[in-house]
């Protein structure tokens, strides 16, 4: 679907679906889920649903201001860049957003290729049998920003 002016944008849901100071996933065909969340003030964001420092769920954290506090050690994630506040460092990949008379729209070519690189950490014990050193990933690190900023319209 897409808007009548607009090819490349995807309705997702209505700005109530969202919860206020919530959040939804959206699953992407390839990659990990994004994350909308929805502010006091009724603005949305997208996220990767994914925490700059270990991977974290972000769409099961708490939102605040304009930020989430992610659910497994409490860093906090603007929501406009995606940025870790200091003095935490990190950013997770934003999604541009638009909001049309209440209902929220995410551009298809971001769902379809946006921070693809980026997956899940694997949890719990593993051994170098089960899981050769070779497919163990590296889950600290930053990964790049894109330039885009989120669009919303309250
Ligand atoms: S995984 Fe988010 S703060 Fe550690």
């Amino acid at each position: 679907m897409s808007t009548p002016h607009s090819a490349p944008w995807v309705r997702i849901c209505a700005v109530d679906d969202i919860p206020p100071l919530g959040a939804r996933r959206v699953a992407r065909p390839h990659g990990m889920d994004v994350a909308l969340f929805r502010t006091a003030d009724d603005r949305i964001f997208a996220l990767l649903d994914r925490c700059p420092h270990k991977g974290g769920p972000l769409s099961e954290g708490m939102v605040f201001d304009h930020r989430v506090a992610c659910p497994l050690h409490n860093w906090t994630i603007g929501l406009v860049d995606g940025q870790a506040a200091a003095p935490d460092e990190g950013c997770t990949p934003v999604f541009d957003v638009r909001v049309i008379d209440g209902e929220v729209w995410l551009r298809a070519d971001q769902l379809a290729h946006h921070a693809l690189d980026l997956d899940r950490p694997r949890a719990g014990p593993c051994s170098r049998a089960a899981a050769p050193a070779a497919t163990l990933r590296a889950n600290h690190g930053s990964p790049t920003c894109p330039p885009s900023q989120p669009v919303v319209t309250p």
